[in-house]
């Protein structure tokens, strides 16, 4: 394991100004946002389409980080032959890869699942690494509902992705470590609070226990936000506070930084989120996005499949790729949004 340049990583990951592209939508995730736009899933509509993202030069150039692929993707051309990676890099981003094998049905813990995958893992990710990956990413799932999440699920997830994290370092991967609680349910900001601190203190514990050097890892959380059916809303400035309380109770100062996962806040919303925690500042961490739909759902509306709507599907990807550019550094305002529009 070289830390050296783990760490180099992982502070390039999150380097003030950019984030995270997280285009690793499984087979089954893409075929879902194609059928909102009306395109079919086939490898070379989604090569067509990821292509158009890594060639968007402003904002792979200025605001895009790290880029996180699919098993597909990390082995697929551009349609003039060039690996999809070497668009990547020519940008100067950094290409990762989700190894996760999904989210399944946690026994005896109804409505729960643990995240699979770390069967031959040391030899996937020793040819991720070959074929250009520099970080990975594990996502773990715990959903609240009456009853959950339990115990057993928490600790079963947790060590799991510190089993991942560990052979990650190994292979001179950063482990992009992902506990995600849901925000579907009806359950208030206090609730989601409790229980993200709950996974979060779990997930630092076993890391220590798998001997994962944090100074090597990113973080990818949840913000801290009603669940989407709660009658109680909170303001973005509620979100911040809270969601970095947690954090300060639970991630230790030696991770270089926190990329969040968007998970079903509207564009805007994660944006501001992202803005109104670092216009708070006073962490010791860099907070930036690691954004799946919060970046996405506006290109993707654009392009519609159509190849005349490239150039259109670009200025939208690079406009929120700017927009959440500007949120890690606590410098964006409602107004750029209206003027966009
Ligand atoms: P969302 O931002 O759409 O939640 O996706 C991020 C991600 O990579 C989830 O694993």
């Amino acid at each position: 394991m070289n830390l050296e340049q783990l760490n180099k990583t992982a502070e390039a990951m999150v380097k003030p100004g950019k984030g995270i592209l997280a285009a690793d939508e499984s087979s089954g995730t893409i075929k879902k946002r194609f059928d909102t736009i009306g395109v079919e899933s086939t490898a070379d509509n989604r090569r067509d389409y990821r292509e158009l993202l890594f060639r968007s030069t402003e904002a792979m150039r200025n605001y895009v980080s790290g880029v996180i692929l699919y098993d597909e993707t990390i082995r697929q051309n551009a349609k003039d032959g060039t690996p999809l990676v070497k668009l990547i890099e020519q940008a100067g981003s950094i290409p990762g890869i989700k190894v996760d094998a999904g989210a399944k049905p946690l026994p005896f813990c109804p409505g729960e699942t643990v995240t699979e995958g770390l069967d031959g893992l040391r030899e996937r990710l020793k040819e991720y690494h070959g074929l250009g990956a520099r970080f990975a990413k594990w996502r773990a799932v715990i959903d609240i509902g009456p009853n959950i999440p339990s115990y057993t699920c928490i600790k079963a997830n947790a060590h799991a992705l510190a089993r991942y994290a560990a052979l990650c370092q190994e292979a001179d991967v950063v482990p992009i470590v992902e506990p995600e609680v849901l925000m579907d349910g009806d359950h208030d900001i206090a609730r989601c609070a409790e229980v993200t601190e709950w996974v979060l203190k779990e997930v630092y514990l076993e890391l220590y226990y798998n001997r994962v050097v944090l100074e090597g890892t990113v973080l990818k959380p949840n913000m801290v936000i009603p669940g989407k059916k709660s009658a109680k809303k909170a303001s973005a400035e509620e979100v911040a506070e809270r969601t970095i309380q947690v954090l300060k109770r639970c991630v230790p100062a030696a991770v270089p930084g926190i990329a969040f996962l968007s998970g079903g806040q509207s564009d805007e919303e994660a944006t501001a989120h992202l803005d109104a925690m670092n216009r708070i500042g006073g962490f010791p961490w860099k907070l930036t996005f690691s954004y799946g739909r919060a970046l996405q759902a506006a290109p993707q509306k654009a392009w519609s499949g159509r190849s005349e709507n490239v150039a259109a599907a670009q200025r939208a990807f690079s406009h929120r790729a700017k927009m959440n550019g500007l949120a890690t550094l606590g410098q964006w305002k409602n107004d750029l949004e209206k003027k966009a529009a």
